[in-house]
């Protein structure tokens, strides 16, 4: 159908011309001559006001419900009140009517009601406002690396080692579900791939495979962790980004990781105006003055030891005890962002102990060369490391978690040829997403989360 986005018309471009136009009823008013509707067409957040002149038209009463689809042909004209456009109506026509039990309501939009309607909600202003943003959140983060000389890599969704060592992979099997084998082994062996085959957890062994090849580059892609974790910032599939450069040791990743922070946040002040006062109006007040602030200050920078000290001397109750050598629960988390820095901060130097089996190897034996950047209101949204280059220091590491060799055979060889200080991180973009709209649950800044229990 030949039509013009809404908003184009908004733009102003097209005052005095004739134009189609095909949306979905948002508002419905009606007086003695004219009736209103506010069409909305996703293609911006805003509305278009169509006036019809009811004694020139006469208005099927199905094109004037809440979410029924029409198309209206008019004339754009100045908005008789306020600033802006409208359309006055020459036709309108419905496209496809909506019965009474449409469940988006005035009344009822509650995120918890609209999250089990995952197919509806997105016509809401807050769903419209939060995926307007989080599209435009990821063309800057592609224009940032592509602006830096960064190659875009894809890598396998599918995959046989699992890159964090710690086993939270979903397994991928055609193998009926009543396969009776004698072992694990012959089980496997019978599988599509001849072995044990699971969703990738992370990009990261492939990206740096391709990083000592292309110096920078970058993924941004699923990943999918099977951790029983049902909270408000866990997802069984997420969108990672995840970076990985050589010859950068970590203070390097740590000022790129900021950096580009920064720039996406600056990007999406500037490019959703609409959508940011909305948020800032209705769901975090007060979101635009911080995230002007993140982006003119800045990160703060603390040693894994020196929170340990500072949770220790705190004056607040925590469920989990803090020593040196634990690792961060959230509530340890959030008081750092939250009471202490009350900005994104940098936590260096973990214990190697809780960490992974690829993160370099402090001077002091004990500590790895490794951050998550913490903000404020969600925890870790960054896990970042400098990698382990040199192959003996990490033949070792991987000897003492006990971890298979002959599936990493590829990640060693480049240690063995020509190996290179690098570094990377993952950045979890559900988790920038809830921090640049002020969501507070993750599953309200994806289309379909999946989580525990839930694949609606
Ligand atoms: O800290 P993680 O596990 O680090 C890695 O996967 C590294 N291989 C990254 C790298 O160095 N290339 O995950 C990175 C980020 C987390 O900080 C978090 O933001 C996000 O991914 N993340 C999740 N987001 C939503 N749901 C989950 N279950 C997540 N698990 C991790
Ligand atoms: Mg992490």
């Amino acid at each position: 159908m030949k039509h013009t986005d809404i908003v184009e018309i908004l733009k102003g471009d097209f005052l005095g011309k004739r134009v189609t136009v095909c949306g979905w009823v948002r508002t419905f008013r009606d007086s003695a001559q004219v009736a209103f509707l506010e069409l909305s067409d996703g293609t911006s957040f805003s509305r278009l006001q169509i006036v019809v002149d009811k004694s020139a038209i006469a208005l099927d009463g199905e094109c004037t419900k809440n979410g029924a689809s029409v198309c209206v042909k008019g004339e754009i004209v100045k908005a008789f009140k306020g600033e802006g456009v409208e359309l006055n109506a020459e036709e309108v026509v419905l496209l496809g009517a909506c019965p009474s039990d449409y469940p988006i309501q005035k009344k009822r939009t509650s995120l918890e009601f609209l999250r089990g309607i995952p197919h509806l909600r997105l016509r809401t202003n807050t769903f419209n406002a939060v995926f307007r943003v989080r599209s435009i959140a990821a063309q800057a983060v592609h224009r940032y690396f592509h602006e830096r000389h960064y190659v875009y890599v894809n890598t396998p969704i599918i995959t046989a080692s699992d890159c964090e060592g710690a086993g939270e992979m979903f397994r991928v099997t055609t193998q009926p579900f009543d396969a009776k084998y004698a072992s694990e082994a012959e089980y496997y062996k019978n599988d599509f791939f001849g072995q044990k085959a699971g969703l990738s957890v992370s990009g990261q062994l492939e990206g740096e495979v391709a990083a000592t090849a292309f110096s920078k580059i970058y993924t941004f892609g699923p990943s999918f962790r099977a951790e029983n974790s049902n909270t408000t910032r866990h997802l069984a599939e997420f969108w990672h980004i995840e970076p990985e450069v050589a010859f950068a040791e970590l203070p390097d990743i740590m000022e790129i990781a900021e950096e580009m922070i920064k720039y996406v946040i600056r990007a999406v002040l500037e490019e959703c105006p609409d959508e940011m006062n909305f948020f800032d109006s209705f769901i975090e007040k007060g979101l635009k003055d911080k995230l002007w602030h993140v982006v003119n200050s800045e990160f703060g920078v603390l040693d894994y030891t020196d929170a340990i000290g500072i949770l220790q001397k705190a004056d607040a109750q925590f469920s989990y005890p803090v020593e040196w050598g634990c690792d961060l629960q959230t509530e340890h988390e959030k008081y750092l962002t939250d009471v202490v820095m009350q900005k994104p901060v940098f936590i260096i130097n973990y214990p190697k102990e809780i960490k992974s089996f690829y993160m370099k190897q402090n001077s002091d034996g004990k500590t790895v060369a490794a951050t998550d950047l913490l903000v404020p209101g969600i925890g870790e949204i960054i896990g970042c490391s400098e990698r382990e280059a040199d192959p003996e220091k990490l033949l070792q590491a991987m000897k003492i978690r006990n971890m298979d060799l002959s599936s990493y055979r590829q990640y060693l060889d480049l240690r063995k040829f020509g190996t290179v200080p690098h570094s990377g991180f993952g950045l979890g973009f559900e988790r920038f997403v809830m921090y640049v709209t002020g969501m507070e649950n993750i599953r309200d800044v994806t289309l379909f989360p999946r989580s525990v229990n839930n694949i609606m």
